[in-house]
């Protein structure tokens, strides 16, 4: 079977740590590698949290890349600012960036910056690897000023972000991976690469009830890990609900038909009080297909199905 390669980007993350069972889980992916990034958490946080998982899912093989701690905007924030911020991301993600604890890793990072390896694995495979961000774009950003072939070499990138006819996560306009480095998202969302845009549309509306205690039944590795998350955001957070946000990036590369999708280009407005909003405008050939609506009921049940493989 001739396997989708991608390459996750991430910060895990709650969130993250579903996507990156599904990237592991997956029979139709070839997951190339996790480059890392700075946003849920410090980048030292993020990397261990990647490492940890593997560790934890028995899949060390798997390469992970440090990448750029990411802007945080803490440039373009006052430094009261810039606590209210971390204080918001330590609230949904924790100290850590997770809320459940894992095993010490048995790995450590590759010794090539992330920025390197999304280049050499998009030459390598030029028109096959699709890029799936779901932290802030500050590396995918910077692998395209170093290499602006990337245009031709990436087939597709499928990203987390932005929200364009729904207020934003981290301000009433802006969504947190925008809002941690606007001009990294302008950069990539401006790149002509084909984009498929998995906003908060599409990903806030689809989340786990604090109720579906059945969501994932299994026993296997992930499925218990991921209920021991979920139960202690539930418990220890006042949150009943669960967005799926990073789970359906990854599921846009798998199954797009379950997501509707218009063409638009997009902006991102990098000051002012608007900083971080992603300003559509539909274009028919616009190279951002930007996800409008989700069969939520159905993208739920084939992320389960994804995690209990
Ligand atoms: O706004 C949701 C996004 O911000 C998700 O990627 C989540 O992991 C956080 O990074
Ligand atoms: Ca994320």
């Amino acid at each position: 079977m001739n396997k989708t390669k991608i390459i996750l980007d991430t910060d895990p993350g709650n969130d993250d740590l579903l996507a990156i069972i599904m990237a592991l889980k997956s029979e139709l992916l070839d997951l190339r590698g996790l480059t890392i990034v700075g946003g849920n958490a410090s980048i030292e946080h993020t990397t261990g949290n990647a490492l940890s998982l593997l560790t934890y899912m028995d899949r060390i093989e798997v390469p992970v890349y440090v990448g750029d701690a990411s802007a945080l905007n803490e440039a373009s924030t006052s430094p009261e600012e810039f606590e209210e911020f971390k204080s918001h991301r330590i609230e949904i993600h924790g100290e850590t960036g997770l809320h459940v604890s894992l095993p010490n890793p048995s790995i450590g990072p590759r010794n090539i910056h992330a920025v390197e390896f999304i280049i050499e694995e998009a030459e390598r495979h030029k028109g096959e690897l699709i890029l799936v961000p779901v932290g802030p774009l500050t590396n995918i950003a910077l692998a395209l000023k170093k290499q602006p072939r990337l245009v031709d070499w990436v087939k597709s990138i499928n990203l987390m972000g932005g929200a364009v006819n729904v207020p934003g996560n981290v301000t009433k306009y802006a969504e947190f991976n925008i809002y941690c480095d606007p001009e990294a998202a302008n950069a990539v969302l401006s790149s002509g690469i084909d984009i498929k845009m998995c906003g908060l549309d599409i990903t806030r509306v689809t989340s786990v009830k604090k109720e579906e205690t059945d969501w994932l039944a299994g026993n296997s590795a992930g499925e218990k890990i991921i209920r021991r998350l979920l139960n202690t955001v539930f418990e220890t957070t006042g949150r009943n609900s669960f967005s799926l946000h990073d789970p359906i990036t990854v599921l846009s590369v798998l199954y797009p038909e379950l997501i509707d999708w218009k063409e638009y280009d997009v902006s991102v407005i990098c000051e002012g009080s608007q900083f971080g909003k992603t300003v559509g405008t539909l274009n028919p050939n616009g190279c951002v297909s930007v996800g409008i609506g989700i069969d939520q009921v159905l993208a739920k049940a084939k992320i389960a199905e994804i995690l209990s493989e």
